[in-house]
């Protein structure tokens, strides 16, 4: 490995909303949660991390940067993932480049990390589970680790828990595992990317701001004070993660709307059941969830499921083209964007309805 080189490395990975949340950890430091979770991978490209990876002789320390600004590699969770990546890496041999890295090099070897959102960061639209995700995967690949998606979603979970359900597409369970070591809390991939193809996601940021209390913090404070927490965990959610996922493999979206709406809700209630009381959603956020409610009520079946992660931006999911072409005219019409007040912008989760709308 000899001489001055450098090799890189690109991976892009969408973000991951979930309809069956994760709220609260049983360890802190392995990432393992108190209940399964199921999310819906949006597609890639809309919203989603870039990352660039790279490696070489010449640097002297592991570096990264978020959004063009450095930041600290020296956290436990980066470091667990850089740990575990590394401990797994194999011979690389770059033909082209005269490059060859074997097993050994990597332990001494430095990286170069860059990684860019296209959607704001910490605003409670999962930039940790893109962008936790995308390192890993990204790192994996520029190691040759050969490992499957669970094993590496299992790596990714140690970076931030939601991340474990961005190495798939389409819809995805974190089993919450049963192992004190962590080894059976993974990521599995329920249905693919085309298996409901009809439903369309659309993304209203009502602030892009970053949020005052972090996903982090804010789960360990409800576990330590909220007794819905517990009752949520232990009873609440295990029945709803067998009915979401029947819901899911019948594609029946008045089961799949109620669950969704009712685990969103529920994991808000968590939130103010906290001491002191999170608030996560704001006054936009909660008109948004009566226009949804009023809407589905005056019809024969629900037609769009909102779904709110830790800040007010509402992911609304509409059961189909139709449905979301009329969402879109409603919210236009009710919330018009505008950055300086209530509503700063819409983004499409999948799938371009603004071609061909029915
Ligand atoms: P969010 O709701 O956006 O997931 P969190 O509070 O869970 O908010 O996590 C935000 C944190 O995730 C950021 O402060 C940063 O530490 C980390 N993060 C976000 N994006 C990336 C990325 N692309 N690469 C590495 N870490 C990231
Ligand atoms: C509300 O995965 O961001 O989005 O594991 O501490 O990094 P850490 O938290 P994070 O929490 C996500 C919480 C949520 C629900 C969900 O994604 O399931
Ligand atoms: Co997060």
């Amino acid at each position: 490995m000899a001489g001055e080189w450098i090799l890189t490395l690109t991976a892009q990975t969408p973000t991951n909303i979930a309809v069956i949340k994760y709220w609260g950890k049983r360890d802190e430091s392995l990432i393992l949660p108190v209940n399964d979770s199921i999310s819906v991978t949006l597609d890639p490209g809309h919203l989603c991390t870039t990352t660039t990876v790279a490696v070489s002789p010449a640097f002297e320390q592991d570096r990264m940067w978020l959004n063009g600004k450095e930041i600290s590699l020296s956290g436990d969770r980066f470091q667990s993932c850089l740990r575990e990546i590394r401990a797994r890496a194999t011979d690389v041999e770059n033909k082209e480049k005269g490059i060859k890295i074997s097993k050994k090099d990597w332990e001494k070897l430095h990286l170069h990390i860059s990684s860019f959102n296209n959607f704001p960061t910490a605003a409670g639209l999962a930039s940790s589970a893109a962008g936790l995700a995308c390192l890993v995967f990204a790192l994996g690949k520029l190691m040759n680790v050969r490992e499957d998606h669970s094993q590496l979603s299992a790596i990714a979970r140690q970076g931030s828990g939601s991340a474990c359900r961005s190495l798939y597409g389409g819809f995805v369970k974190w089993i919450m595992g049963k192992e004190e070591n962590g080894s059976d809390s993974l990521a599995v991939q329920l249905a693919d990317e085309k298996h409901w193809d009809e439903l369309v996601i659309i993304i209203a940021v009502v602030s892009s701001r970053q949020k005052e209390t972090s996903s982090t913090s804010g789960m360990r404070e409800s576990v330590e004070t909220s007794l819905l927490l517990q009752h949520r965990a232990k009873e609440v959610v295990p029945k709803r993660i067998l009915k979401m996922e029947e819901a899911i493999q019948n594609r029946d979206f008045a089961s799949f709307a109620a669950l969704a709406c009712a685990d969103s809700n529920q994991f808000h209630a968590v939130c103010l059941d906290t001491s002191p009381p999170i608030f996560y959603m704001n006054d936009t956020s909660h008109r948004i969830i009566n226009c949804v409610e009023k809407w589905n009520r005056s019809e024969e079946a629900p037609q769009v499921a909102y779904t709110f992660d830790a800040g007010p931006n509402a992911v609304l999911i509409a059961r189909n083209r139709k449905a979301a072409s009329l969402l879109i005219q409603r919210l236009l019409y009710y919330f018009p964007p505008n950055p300086e007040t209530d509503m700063n912008s819409y983004v499409l989760g999948d799938k371009s309805i603004l071609k061909d709308a029915g």
